[in-house]
């Protein structure tokens, strides 16, 4: 139900108890001065009451019944309605979400435009395999590949960020004749039996045989690595570290790309399949790689007979601001793309694009996908590049994202545990340390007290980094300067109260 403006006698007709409980809430945000709890950005929506399973028999079937899968905050959030970049619970409360689902709510939840192509859809054809013709894929598929620039012109669809790895694995190996592929470690790619052989990140690796054939290489973090300094990344926001490179030069580059020669000498067969790179690392904790490190990189790899794939995963669809694909923000063209999450704004669908030399070799593959781009999904992708245009989303990104940024980095000079703020867009990492000086990651629980006071205060944000001490920011790319604004000031007074709890 959508209310413009203020709230009407129709809700209160509709739901009294529902309506009292949301005033009461939009009161008490009001009524606190702004030294003590930073006031939400109003929202006119209103959720429906939800009337679902009982959230104590919910965590019940979630323990019993779907066990393996892990679950955010010591009382979980039961989300039950989403409107743009607000997610409201079973009670109604309302929620700033800068996680979006991890990094897949692109335009917003519940998009008008998106709902609009999916209920088109749903009454016409849900599904036919991919064997017979129908509009929606064609349709989809001349979009998609418009966007992207050079050869990227031909595309496979798919329904997950794995399964497009996989195939780009697949796809690499058929047409080079070679098998190993490159990867950086902190990187994730998927956790299919195929494409997790290219995650170095051990939290999710199993311990069962994987990866054969792959390999991975130093990851360039500027900011906790063993090399970078002060001009090294594309941010608005540089490391704290000091450097003495000579202008256009970056010694931190030099010495990451030796390591990938160093690792292509000692682990790697003379001839390679591929070398596979998220533009900026996203499950690794928003990680910038030094300026020109992937353009070198990519030099190498195909003097190796390798091919390059851009895992725009998380990257894709306008996220960094400044281009339509991160690949793009570092200057190098792949051979493969491959793109998930935001694709679909919540729909389950991802892509594979290559060129058609790539593509004319993988036809000796046969590879059959029962789903991708099903009528659905193809409806679906389509109304989401629609709107990122409509709404200038990717305008959005840079402009909210580097007040976001900017207004990060004032936190870091005020804290002494606020390490790293960093990315590009509305793609923002915040890395969280004992002190400045050892760079330690802040343990555990202190990270847990600041991430739990942020969404008891109406913030939700994401985790992320090899040792989970980096906050990812990675909203709907709707977000509002004016919410960036109460997001900083909830994280700073969960940081105030960090440091009152822990100085008692
Ligand atoms: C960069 C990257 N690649 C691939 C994947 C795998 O995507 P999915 O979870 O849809 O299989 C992810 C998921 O987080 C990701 O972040």
């Amino acid at each position: 139900m959508r209310l413009p403006g203020t709230m009407t006698g129709t809700i209160m007709k509709g739901n009294h108890k529902l309506f009292k409980s949301i005033c009461q809430r939009t009161v008490s945000f009001r009524c606190l001065s702004s030294n003590e709890k930073p006031k939400m950005p109003p929202c006119d929506f209103i959720p429906e009451e939800y009337k679902g399973i009982p959230y104590e028999d919910i965590l019940n079937i979630r323990k019993t019944k779907l066990s393996a899968l892990l679950t955010y905050y010591k009382k979980p959030i039961l989300a039950h309605q989403g409107h743009m970049q607000w997610l409201f619970d079973h009670e109604g409360k309302r929620y700033l979400d800068l996680f979006g689902g991890i990094v897949t709510v692109s335009v917003g939840h519940c998009h008008p435009k998106v709902i609009e192509a999916a209920k088109r859809q749903i009454d016409r054809l849900w599904h036919t395999t991919n064997i017979y013709l129908h509009s929606p894929i064609h349709e989809y598929v001349e979009k998609l590949t418009s966007r992207m620039p050079g050869k990227l012109k031909v595309a496979y669809l798919v329904n997950s960020g794995s399964e497009a790895n996989d195939v780009a694995m697949f796809m690499a190996r058929q047409y080079t004749g070679n098998f190993d592929i490159i990867s950086l470690r902190s990187g994730y790619h998927g956790a299919n039996p195929y494409s997790l052989g290219m995650t170095a990140h051990s939290a999710y690796k199993p311990g069962v045989a994987n990866g054969f054939g792959c390999h991975t290489t130093m990851c360039p973090d500027v900011f906790r690595g063993i090399w970078g300094g002060s001009h090294c990344r594309d941010s608005p926001v540089q490391t704290i570290r000091t450097c003495s490179c000579s202008p256009g030069s970056c010694d931190a580059k030099d010495k990451y790309i030796e390591q990938l020669k160093e690792t292509l000498d000692t682990s790697a067969a003379k001839k390679l399949a591929a070398f596979i790179a998220e533009p900026m690392m996203g499950v690794g904790g928003a990680i910038q790689y030094p300026k020109n490190f992937l353009k070198e990189a990519y030099e190498i790899i195909r003097g190796k007979g390798g091919v390059c794939i851009a895992d725009e995963v998380q990257t894709g669809f306008g996220r960094t601001g400044s281009h339509y694909w991160g690949f793009q923000t570092h200057d190098v063209m792949p051979d493969i793309v491959t793109m998930a999450k935001g694709i679909g704004n919540g729909f389950p669908m991802a892509a594979i694009i290559t060129t058609e030399e790539i593509a004319r070799s993988f036809t000796q593959a046969v590879y059959f996908n029962t789903f991708g781009g099903n009528p659905m999904a193809s409806s679906v992708g389509s109304a989401v590049l629609d709107a990122i245009e409509e709404d200038g989303l990717q305008n959005n990104c840079a402009v909210v994202g580097t007040h976001l940024l900017l207004e990060l980095a004032k936190l870091r000079e005020k804290f002494e545990i606020v390490g790293d703020v960093r990315g590009k867009g509305l793609m923002v990492g915040v890395e969280m340390v004992k002190d400045k000086k050892t760079l330690q990651p802040l343990p555990a629980e202190e990270m847990s007290l600041i991430w739990e006071e942020c969404k008891d205060n109406g913030v939700l944000l994401g985790k992320g980094g090899l040792y989970s001490n980096v906050f990812r920011v990675k909203p709907p790319m709707c977000i509002t300067k004016e919410d960036a604004d109460f997001a900083v000031a909830v994280l700073e007074r969960a940081l105030i109260k960090h440091k009152e709890t822990i100085s008692r």
